[in-house]
């Protein structure tokens, strides 16, 4: 179905089948966003005016050029992995993508980019978070801290087949994601949903959060 849907409404994509086929070759997780998702988040970025992105978790590229790629001259998107083999991987990829002056890689924990942004006051438009799942509710904490009227937050992979709703689950990527749902419950003034996903990559899903103006 990904396939077909693909071949109906998205145009060729050398730079993204590139990326996804270097990523694969040196051995990367196979846990980048379909091409459908990619084009879903740029989709966000031009509907909300994105001009500067914080993506957590880059692996090896593929939707951080995808997202990148959509921004107007002057956007800027600060990525992070915290692999440094993975990182060369992505940094090669971003390099070849013709997107690199639009993109900062930051190499290390995602925490740490975080503490250094808020620290230095920034905000930032669209923070797609996609990294380790024992974390996420302390990156969509960190995500709010820089945030400003009218920021989205996507959080990716918050039903893993369902495993989410198993609340004695000893897996800690459940367990983070029930973390952050429970922290979501306390949220005040931020629109937030998730829509379930079926596809290449099984069945999961996306948060989403507005922090309303
Ligand atoms: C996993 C991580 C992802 O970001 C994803 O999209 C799918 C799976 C994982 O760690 O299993
Ligand atoms: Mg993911």
């Amino acid at each position: 179905m990904d396939a077909y849907l693909e071949a109906s409404l998205l145009p060729k994509d050398p730079v993204l089948d590139e990326i996804a086929a270097v990523s694969a070759r040196e051995g990367l997780l196979p846990h980048a966003v379909t091409p459908l998702q990619a084009a879903f988040l740029a989709l966000l970025i031009r509907m909300t005016g994105t001009k500067r992105v914080l993506e957590i978790g880059c692996l090896g590229g593929y939707s951080a050029v995808a997202m990148a790629r959509v921004l107007p001259d002057d956007g800027r998107l600060i990525t992070t992995e915290i692999d440094t083999r993975t990182a060369g991987v992505a940094q090669s990829n971003i390099d070849a993508s013709g997107f690199g002056d639009r993109i900062e890689l930051r190499v290390g924990p995602a925490i740490e980019v975080f503490d250094a942004e808020i620290a230095a006051g920034s905000t930032f438009d669209l923070v797609f978070i996609d990294a380790d799942k024992v974390n996420h509710k302390t990156y969509l904490e960190c995500a709010l801290k820089l945030s400003k009227p009218g920021t989205v937050i996507v959080a990716d992979n918050v039903v893993r087949g369902g495993g989410v709703l198993d609340a004695e689950s000893q897996d800690n990527s459940i367990k983070g994601i029930r973390e952050l749902m429970a922290f979501a419950q306390t949220l005040e003034g931020v629109d937030m949903t998730a829509l379930q996903t079926v596809g290449a990559k099984g069945y999961d899903g996306m948060a989403f959060f507005r922090v309303v103006g």
